[in-house]
């Protein structure tokens, strides 16, 4: 019985695919922000104030400002399309997101957010998440899902997306698929009056029939002038409380795998990996509720 066991799991390992295992590497030193650029709370502390209790109900002024942010991340994301290739490195991916954040007077959210040290996450193969940008080059088959936030009109807008890196083996290419199909359901549910759990229902129900599974403890969250607040936001069945209004917005960022749904955190306290070395993707849009269901304000990319 053991044995067998055994030899399904080295089976299983085989069958996640052609690709490389990553490990983190060098990370660069931490790049400046101009003085005339405006901070989030945490620059200073690298703690973000406490969040409200309460998912916010926007009004038209913030909703404003939650269109510029989101509008600019996701035009950055779009942006990469034509950067991301074979032999950079994810550093290199970091300036460049940083440079632009600069150039359009924005902050990059994730820096110094509660000490991280760069300005993006970019997550490799069998990174699930929150991967730092390093030294490490890209190499052909990889799939790499690079998340980019901004601070923008005092308000964050949060997206990503996972690219493919030359010659992507087909079992890569369905998972980066299906990840976006998830992301696509999980948002057309939405609308005034919906509880919050229907997103988590009606993403596991996809995901669980073609045989993937979505990582339970990746969450989305509430987002405006605060980077994560109310409500968490769960890709999986849940209990989560609540329905959703007109006014509100949140992210939406489910991560799939072919494999098991156990997360390690390495030592550097962030890079999130699969426990079984599978292949992570994951995909992003942060949204509004509004009267008449629901608006995808990071569609640019
Ligand atoms: N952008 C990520 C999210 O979707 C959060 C990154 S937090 C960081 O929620 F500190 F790692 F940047
Ligand atoms: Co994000
Ligand atoms: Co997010």
């Amino acid at each position: 019985m053991l044995r067998k066991l055994g030899l399904l799991r080295i089976f299983q390992q085989r069958n996640f695919g052609k690709y490389e295992i990553v490990k983190p590497a060098r990370i660069s030193p931490i790049l400046d922000v101009p003085e005339n650029i405006d901070k989030p709370e945490y620059y200073q502390t690298c703690e973000p104030s406490p969040a409200l209790g309460n998912p916010e109900i926007k009004n038209e002024t913030q909703i404003q400002h939650m269109k510029a942010s989101c509008r600019l991340a996701s035009s950055i994301l779009k942006d990469l399309n034509e950067f991301v290739q074979v032999g950079i490195t994810t550093d290199d991916i970091d300036k460049y997101v940083h440079e632009k954040c600069i150039k359009h007077r924005a902050y990059p959210s994730p820096l110094y957010y509660r000490g991280f040290p760069k300005s993006i996450c970019t997550s490799v193969n069998n990174v699930v998440c929150h991967g730092i940008p390093d030294n490490r080059k890209l190499i052909n088959g990889d799939i790499i899902n690079i998340d980019i936030t901004v601070y923008f009109e005092g308000h964050h807008g949060d997206c990503s997306k996972t690219y493919l890196i030359g010659d992507v083996d087909e079992q890569g290419k369905e998972l980066i698929s299906l990840t976006e199909e998830c992301l696509k359901k999980g948002i057309s549910v939405c609308g005034p009056g919906v509880p919050f759990v229907e997103i988590g229902y009606s993403i596991e129900e996809l995901a669980t029939v073609h045989r993937y599974n979505v990582f339970p403890g990746v969450l989305g969250h509430g987002i405006g002038s605060y980077f994560h607040g109310a409500p968490d936001i769960y890709h999986t069945a849940n209990t989560y409380p609540g329905t959703m209004e007109s006014g509100m917005t949140f992210t939406i960022e489910p991560a799939l795998t072919r494999g098991e749904q156990m997360i390690e955190v390495l030592e550097d306290g962030w890079t999130a990996v699969t426990a079984d070395g599978a292949r992570s993707a994951q995909a992003e849009h942060t949204i509004l509720i509004n009267d008449d269901g629901f608006v995808i304000l990071t569609d640019q990319h």
